[in-house]
């Protein structure tokens, strides 16, 4: 921060716990830095379901900060990523957003690559050229039961507690047998916090959802974290009947707020996420037996939330575009044997959350444009509708104040 501003550890050190943070948590270009310093460079990051890579030389390519990366299907079947700048002179190697290619050949002076990274061509770079020492350098990438995952650090944190805990919630939804229906991406004019916050309650959903609201429930301990851990008898018997079933339902929050799971119950009579609440497609995703299990929730800070049903699957993407800036990708999964206008129409499929989406930009738009006011001062959540708001900033403000402790002792 410059000179006369508090420092971002000044203002983790006064941050009122319950109230909204304040201005430069929203605005600032410095905070933003950081915070893809220090969670969106070194956290694992949700990418792509991997149906979406179906066949060899599959690829997406994905740009997080600063960084490009390229996630590609091998010969061999495997999913890897590489930083996606060619070794020589650094030229971007796939300047789509998506494709299928044999090989991986940079377009400047076309330095060919494999899809396991090796470079296997570059035209005349004399004799004592080792190519070897020449391929794209690789990204960390984990495959969760079909959800592709990747990490930017070097030193990637241990993913196994998440992928323990999740595999036997995910696994039921067979998402190795999906296939992507729809996928839609958009730019939300506001910080990503603000698109977390507004993520972690329903307190704005009667009142700003009309189509979401015919099925997912207004209970705020649908979206929400009770302060003792508990959960109603109510849910817990919807727990108990899906475990029963098969599906595991129980919530369940890491230790340090990074990610929960929770089964959740949607509206009475609702299915799935339709304007009628009846189940969007006749051929399921996933072998979850109660027609009315409800949602998986599952997010993971700072990338993440999803949705999985018993008739399809959602995933989510957030990735920060600049401070004020925020792209939202959302993903339909239905059986990869569905047939569009046999088994599912797109429309009724996809609508809901199109709708949504589309309100929840405009929230979180407006949220932002009240916040650059100078007038702006930090305000309280609400206790009963917007503990998952708590929880989300609590999270983020540990997180920062660990990554930035160290730095502010070194400078004092
Ligand atoms: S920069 Fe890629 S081949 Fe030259
Ligand atoms: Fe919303």
């Amino acid at each position: 921060m410059t000179a006369n501003l508090p420092s971002v550890h000044e203002l983790l050190a006064r941050r009122a716990a319950g109230f909204s943070l304040e201005q430069p948590f929203y605005t600032s270009p410095e905070i933003y830095e950081l915070d893809l310093q220090h969670i969106f460079y070194k956290e694992w990051l949700y990418a792509v379901p991997a149906c979406q890579l179906a066949k060899t030389g599959s690829y997406v390519t994905l740009r997080v900060g600063a960084y490009e990366v390229i996630i590609v299907r091998g010969r061999d079947g495997e999913i890897r990523a590489f930083h996606n700048s060619c070794r020589h002179r650094g030229s971007l190697v796939c300047k789509a957003r998506e494709g299928q290619v044999a090989k991986l050949v940079c377009p400047y002076h076309q330095w060919t690559y494999e899809l396991d990274g090796k470079l296997i061509w570059a035209n005349d770079m004399g004799p004592g050229f080792d190519a070897s020492q020449y391929g794209l350098k690789p990204v960390s990438l984990r495959n969760l039961e079909g959800l592709i995952y990747i990490c930017l650090s070097d030193t990637p944190p241990d993913f196994e507690p998440f992928a323990q805990l999740a595999r036997p919630y995910l696994e039921v939804h067979d998402l190795t047998d999906a296939k992507v229906a729809f996928t839609s991406t958009i730019v939300e004019k506001g910080n990503w916090k603000l698109v977390w916050e507004n993520n972690r309650e329903c307190y704005h959903c009667s009142s700003n959802h009309p189509a979401l609201c015919r099925s997912f429930p207004l209970d705020p301990e649908v979206a929400g974290v009770q302060a003792d851990g508990g959960v109603s008898q109510r849910l817990q018997a919807h727990f108990d009947r899906c475990a029963a079933a098969g599906a595991p339902a129980q919530f369940v929050l890491a230790r340090d707020g990074q990610y929960r799971l929770a089964r959740m119950p949607l509206q009475e009579k609702a299915l799935s996420y339709t304007m009628d609440g009846k189940a969007a497609i006749a051929k399921n995703l996933g072998r979850v037996a109660p027609p009315d299990a409800g949602t998986l929730l599952m997010f993971h800070y700072p990338s993440t939330w999803n949705h999985f049903l018993p008739d399809h699957s959602l995933t989510f993407r957030v990735v920060p575009i600049s401070p004020t800036e925020t792209e939202v990708t959302t993903t339909w999964l239905v059986h990869k044997d569905a047939v569009e206008g046999v088994d599912y129409d797109l429309k009724r499929l996809t609508e809901v959350w199109i709708a949504t989406n589309d309100e929840d930009r405009e929230i979180v738009e407006t949220n932002q444009q009240g916040i650059f006011s100078p007038a702006y001062v930090p305000g309280p959540y609400s206790p009963g509708q917007e503990s998952g708001v708590t929880q989300f900033v609590d999270w983020y403000a540990a997180w920062l104040e660990r990554a930035v402790a160290p730095l502010q002792a070194a400078a004092e």
